[in-house]
């Protein structure tokens, strides 16, 4: 497996999951700080600060990145850093640190990839209802123009929303921040996000930038039938991919919501709130296409046969930590939004990654994550495959550069090529580090 040499290698991580910091240098507060002081919203009961402490490890992170060899670094900007209300005042020491961290990227050589939302919404919005409330889209426009204009071609690559779906689990399910709970809730503020991002697209083309490209980043997780000639299992599948990785695809690409969706929202009372034009806001032109993938999903009408899927299943396998391996994912993924959506611009895969590996130093002071390598390495195999065979995939970003605060797992699932002890904050390369850092070299070679 070798990739031609313009093909992007890269680490990701997010603002609130590394920068710690949260009520410093006048940042103000985001949803997730309030959400996880909740008793029990969080697996560790932690919350999102310190985290790395990348907010002054910085220089040091980048400094990594380069010796990984890394081409770039996707991370993100916090809202509530650079706008502490969300609106209105701007707060410079924001903006410097963001300025910091770009100027020593490029200093070494690592292209900026930036996305202006990563979950991590300002409090002072989410009083005024938050993705539930129209003007955020404005809200959203504002702050995303004040980014274009300050930081503009100095970022190669911007991406409006990271996952939309992550709004819906925060508003519709109650397990990510705000933590509210109705499916109606969720409807909404997914159709908000998703004009924020149409938005969002419009205020950067607007500003005309020369060498920036813009996209979205969405994951996918294709749902498939356990038994794939069951019919029931297959409707279900079928109804879990349409209320999930479509229900935003189908906007951005093809301008409007499925039938099949629209007939789920109009049976469970769900239906959002839209107006006339708002698909032709969302259903904006775009350079590049951000793709996550993790994982499939199965689905089965039986309950009880899900646990007995190891031994149902076909094609797929399991990883020592019990957790499916199915690397081909990233394959079918490309696939969908090559053939069944014909999307006709490049696809960036801009995380993939595992946890439940290995974590514990060995007696040789090193951290084995073998499960780590097998499975960055089967998906990198399979996009690989999906190139050759003609798929425009530009780029490859690992989640994550290091360990990190994973939203309601807290500290507890450990996502990072680079092992962070959340007490001193001292990094320790994996196994996985050094594997990718010589997969970097080879195609370069
Ligand atoms: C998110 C990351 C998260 C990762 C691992 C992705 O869905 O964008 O923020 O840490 O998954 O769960």
């Amino acid at each position: 497996m070798k990739f031609s040499k313009d093909f992007m290698f890269g680490v990701a991580t997010s603002a609130a999951q590394v920068e710690g910091a949260a009520l410093e240098d006048g940042k103000g507060l985001n949803i997730w700080d309030v959400y996880a002081r909740i008793p029990g919203t969080i697996t560790d009961g932690s919350t999102p600060d310190p985290a790395c402490d990348h907010y002054h490890t910085w220089k040091q992170d980048v400094q990594t990145m380069k010796e990984l060899g890394v081409d770039s670094y996707r991370f993100s900007f916090a809202w509530s850093r650079i706008l502490p209300k969300g609106k209105g005042e701007i707060n410079q020491k924001g903006l410097d640190f963001y300025k910091r961290l770009i100027d020593e990227l490029h200093r070494n050589d690592i292209k900026p990839n930036a996305t202006l939302y990563h979950w991590d919404l300002p409090y002072e919005l989410e009083r005024e209802g938050g993705w539930l409330n129209r003007d955020v889209v404005d809200w959203y426009g504002e702050y995303a123009s004040l980014l274009f204009k300050e930081f503009g071609d100095s970022v190669p690559y911007w991406a409006t929303i990271n996952e939309p779906i992550a709004t819906y689990v925060g508003y519709g399910q109650g397990w990510f921040a705000p933590g509210r709970i109705g499916e109606k809730f969720g409807r909404q503020a997914n159709h908000h996000v998703l004009l924020a991002h149409g938005e969002g697209v419009r205020r950067f083309r607007e500003e005309n930038l020369k060498n920036s490209q813009i996209g979205i980043v969405v994951d996918i997780w294709h749902h498939h039938p356990l038994r794939p000639d069951h019919a029931e299992d297959i409707a279900i599948a079928e109804l879990e991919n349409e209320k999930a990785y479509r229900s935003y695809i189908n906007p951005i690409f093809k301008g409007c919501y499925s039938d099949a969706l629209l007939k789920y929202m109009e049976e469970n009372n769900c239906m959002p709130d839209m107006k006339d034009g708002d698909m032709e806001k969302i259903a904006q032109k775009l350079d590049f296409f951000g793709l996550n993938c993790y994982n499939r999903v199965l689905d089965c009408a039986d309950k009880s046969l899900l646990k007995l899927k190891k031994e149902i299943n076909a094609g797929g396998n399991y990883m020592d930590n019990g957790n499916e391996k199915y690397p081909k994912a990233v394959y079918d993924a490309a696939k969908i939004l090559v053939n069944d959506y014909q999307i006709g611009i490049p696809i960036i895969v801009t995380e993939n990654g595992t946890y439940n590996c290995s974590e514990e130093f060995a007696a040789d002071g090193r951290i084995h994550d073998t499960e780590r390598i097998q499975y960055l390495n089967g998906f990198l195999e399979w996009i690989h495959k999906a190139i050759e065979e003609g798929i425009d995939i530009r780029g490859y970003y690992a989640w994550s550069l290091m360990d990190n605060w994973e939203w309601s797992a807290g500290y507890s699932y450990r996502f990072g090529l680079i092992h962070n002890n959340f007490e001193t904050q001292e990094r320790t390369w994996k196994d996985s580090a050094y594997w990718y850092q010589n997969l970097i070299r080879e195609s370069r070679k």
